[in-house]
């Protein structure tokens, strides 16, 4: 009898605790954050204001001429403005910096390339709302620190601009939600700026995909692995080493993610559901400030060396993404994707792996000998260069590799990217990138914080769409007819 008195008193307590576990709010994070019945953790949707539409396929009226403004002009904004200036119909209206001398050098280039001088704003950490509030600007350029990308985003969709943002374009939930939210009712684009899509291999791999070279793409694998050692000591005010100090999780997601969010057809047929994240201790980056500067931060530094994180999407496709700026390795983006009737391989080798059934019978590249496509290693050489000439994506011709390529920009990547951004502008045409995408591809940042914090535990991840994730038939770059 006072056995099953003691089992039912500790059957009560359990339960009573489980719902609480169950119902528990935490406050840590940018947004509300509880857990399911099935203890998945979620982030608040915030509700959809009536009336207010999404901006799929969103195209703004075409723009012959284009007027720029940028902000931000450290190590990563004079390259753009440079590569806007190569830009037919650009205009570089309008610069920005903290720093004045930075602004007056990138001024100079701009006007001893031979176009008129730009306006400038410079000396305190405000002036960018003064370009921000320009009546006569059409974009908002965005290359400054993590910390101010989504204020600023936000704030020159208010002003009437279309606004690109650096990545990550946001670093929290709430910063995601106030971009989604102002482009739904400004009606303006917001764009993250994320390049690595643009990459010759990962456009060409996307190109085969969506013509079925892999099969269905099931699983994908993509990831920052970049030992910045040598590059900390050169950010503005230190920022980037202290908001790794200072936070948790896979915080630069946008570069590995994309390019696979892409060939997964997220948000236009499938979603990402929930997330996982694990890490390994601290060990590598406090050890390099003791080493450089004689600090001991090991007992505040927050985030881990290895990150990895693991994503289920709603149509059974998985996704791994991971994260390292710490340890000494090889620079490496992963990049791969598994297919049924194939696989792609960007890092550390470039290579393909096929199978008969790759071509459906039919093949438009030269070595049609396919005798050896069993899929077990690398297709030869020869005929993976065939491949890359052959499924070369649509967007590119030779001609624009070949500009891209002097232009520069991590090898021509960035300034398709840009080319791109204008083009579709310029057309009238939805950029290549939404609001959902940039959503998609940073939050990862807050949510493997969540699951870091909470043993590994499964994060929702948000449908942003609020609804619509399945209502477009893939991914499509569009061209003017
Ligand atoms: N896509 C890529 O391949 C790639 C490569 C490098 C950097 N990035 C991104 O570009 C951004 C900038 O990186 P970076 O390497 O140039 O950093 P950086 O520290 O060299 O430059 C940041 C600049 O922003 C300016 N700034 C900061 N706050 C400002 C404000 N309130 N108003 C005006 N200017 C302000 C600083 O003065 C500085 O000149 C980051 O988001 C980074 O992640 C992307």
């Amino acid at each position: 009898m006072k056995k099953s008195f003691l089992s039912l008193l500790a059957g009560v307590l359990l339960t009573t605790c489980c719902i609480s576990c169950a119902d528990k709010v935490s406050t840590n994070y940018s947004v509300p954050v509880t857990r399911n019945q099935e203890g998945v953790f979620v982030t608040e949707t915030p509700a959809k204001p009536a009336g207010q539409q999404d901006m799929l396929q969103f195209a703004a009226e075409p723009m012959e001429n284009i007027r720029v403004g940028f902000i931000g002009l450290g190590m990563r904004g004079p390259g753009a403005v440079v590569r806007m200036m190569n830009i037919e119909g650009v205009e570089i209206a309008a610069l920005c910096d903290v720093e004045q001398d930075r602004v007056e050098k990138v001024a100079k280039r701009v006007v001893e390339a031979g176009n008129p001088e730009p306006k400038m704003f410079y000396g305190s950490t405000d002036a960018w709302r003064e370009l921000s509030a320009m009546p006569d600007l059409d974009l908002i350029y965005i290359a400054t620190d993590w910390g101010t990308h989504a204020m600023m985003g936000v704030q020159g969709m208010k002003d009437g601009k279309h606004v690109a943002i650096e990545v990550p374009s946001a670093m929290n939930m709430q910063e995601i939600w106030d971009l989604i939210n102002t482009s739904e009712q400004t009606r303006k684009h917001c764009m993250q700026l994320e390049n690595c899509v643009y990459d010759f291999y990962e456009l060409t791999a996307l190109n085969m995909a969506q013509q079925g070279l892999f099969g269905e793409v099931l699983h994908t694998e993509g990831a920052y692995i970049h030992n910045l050692e040598p590059f900390w000591k050169d950010y503005w005010n230190d920022w980037r080493l202290q908001y790794n100090i200072n936070n948790y999780g896979d915080l630069y997601p946008t570069h590995g993610l994309g390019p696979v969010c892409q060939v997964l057809d997220i948000h236009r047929g499938d979603k990402m559901n929930y997330l996982s994240a694990f890490q390994t201790k601290t060990v590598a980056i406090p050890e390099f400030i003791e080493r450089t500067q004689g600090r001991d931060v090991t007992e505040n530094f927050r985030n881990g060396d290895h990150t990895i994180t693991l994503i289920k999407t709603e149509k059974g496709k998985t996704i791994n993404i991971q994260h390292n700026v710490a340890t000494p390795r090889p620079y490496n983006r992963m990049y791969q994707l598994t297919g049924t009737k194939g696989f792609a391989n960007k890092y550390p080798v470039q290579g393909f792996a096929l199978t008969k059934e790759s071509f459906g019978g039919q093949s438009n590249v030269e070595n049609k000998n396919h005798e050896n496509l069993d899929g077990h290693s690398f297709v030869p050489v020869q005929m993976r260069d065939s491949l890359l000439k052959a499924y070369q994506h649509p967007i590119v011709n030779d001609e624009l590799i070949e500009t891209a390529k002097k232009v520069g920009g991590h090898g021509g990547m960035d300034f398709i990217m840009d080319y791109r951004l204008i083009y579709c502008l310029q057309n009238g045409l939805p950029l290549d990138m939404d609001v959902y995408d940039l959503a998609e591809w940073c939050a990862p940042i807050e949510l493997s914080a969540i699951s870091l914090e909470n043993n590994s535990m499964p994060v929702e991840v948000p449908d942003f769409t609020r609804g619509a994730w399945d209502k477009l038939d893939g991914l499509k770059f569009h061209v003017k007819k």
